[in-house]
């Protein structure tokens, strides 16, 4: 086990210790906010932590790389972990507490057998297509989380829009009593949404990776132009993205509250994209409000 003295910043590695913690900051009348991530901080983090700050009397960032989301041949074996970084740039910023558990701590049992959560079709579109029992990983985690730590309110970063969204529809499902709070994406200067992954990033591909976002950019400029055939704009950008080297998963034109593919109704829109630099998957999104054709 991972073990780092800290003066400013409270670590919690056990759920029995995470139980207690909680039970002391509520007698003291404290409200928490939880920042739920797999480690591997970046900008985008710490800004999901400031922003909580903000929310609660104190905050709680969760460290825990989790199996159930990763498919068969994804990254779980490689995603960084960089727990003393991570537990350093938290305390750093004024975060109050950090869980991190291990695998058999919050996965006692085996986890073929492990109850999971699954939230019916919106799981199954876009990145759940190609990366089929993802969210039921996400979620399964995530409400384990929320059970655990009993938070007033939990912030996710708008990068991952799909899985904002399908996180609201289970609290509102289960009822769940959370306050959910969505942060915009943070970018790089080149536009790159800051993302865990873009260190697996060769420096080429990464001279590449912002024509992802360039090209969500260039798609929407079509639509508020008046573009109204959004398949074809669709196809436009899974083009252009061809030409800079992406091997494009999916590029969606949806309405941006469902996440249903979008017809030409929809006045608030959202593109969803995933594509990938080498060995690399990459997702963006952009929400815009269209004028009615
Ligand atoms: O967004 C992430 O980093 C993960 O999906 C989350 C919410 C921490 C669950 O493991």
């Amino acid at each position: 086990m991972n073990t780092v003295t800290s003066k400013n910043i409270r670590i919690l590695h056990t759920c029995e210790e995470l139980k207690l913690w909680r039970a002391e900051l509520k007698s003291a009348g404290n409200c928490l906010a939880l920042v739920p991530t797999m480690g591997n901080l970046h900008e985008g983090h710490f800004t999901l932590v400031n922003h909580a700050k903000k929310e609660a009397d104190a905050v709680l960032a969760t460290l825990f790389i989790n199996p159930l989301q990763f498919g068969p041949g994804e990254d779980f074996e490689r995603y960084p972990r960089t727990f003393k970084t991570d537990v350093d740039g938290l305390e750093s910023i004024g975060c109050t507490a950090v869980f991190a558990p291990s695998l058999e701590e919050l996965f006692p049992n085996a986890l073929a057998t492990h109850t999971t959560i699954h939230v019916p079709i919106l799981s199954e579109l876009h990145c759940g297509a190609s990366r089929p029992s993802h969210f039921d990983g996400v979620c399964t985690i995530v409400l384990k989380l929320f059970n655990i730590a009993q938070p007033d309110c939990a912030i996710f970063g708008l990068k991952d829009l799909q899985q904002f969204r399908i996180i609201s529809n289970m609290v509102e499902d289960l009822a769940f009593d959370v306050r959910l709070i969505s942060h915009p994406i943070i970018r790089a200067e080149d536009g790159l949404a800051l993302s865990s992954r873009n260190g697996y990033l060769s420096e080429a591909e990464r001279q590449r990776a912002p024509e992802l976002y360039r090209t969500l950019r260039n798609l929407s400029a079509q639509i508020l132009h008046g573009a109204r055939d959004l398949r074809l704009i669709e196809a436009s950008g899974c083009n252009r993205l061809a030409e800079h080297g992406f091997v494009v998963d999916y590029l969606h034109i949806c309405d941006a509250q469902t996440l249903q593919r979008a017809e030409t109704t929809e006045r608030l829109l959202a593109i969803l994209g995933a594509a990938w630099q080498g060995k690399t998957r990459l997702i963006d999104n952009i929400i815009f409000s269209k004028p009615t054709f």
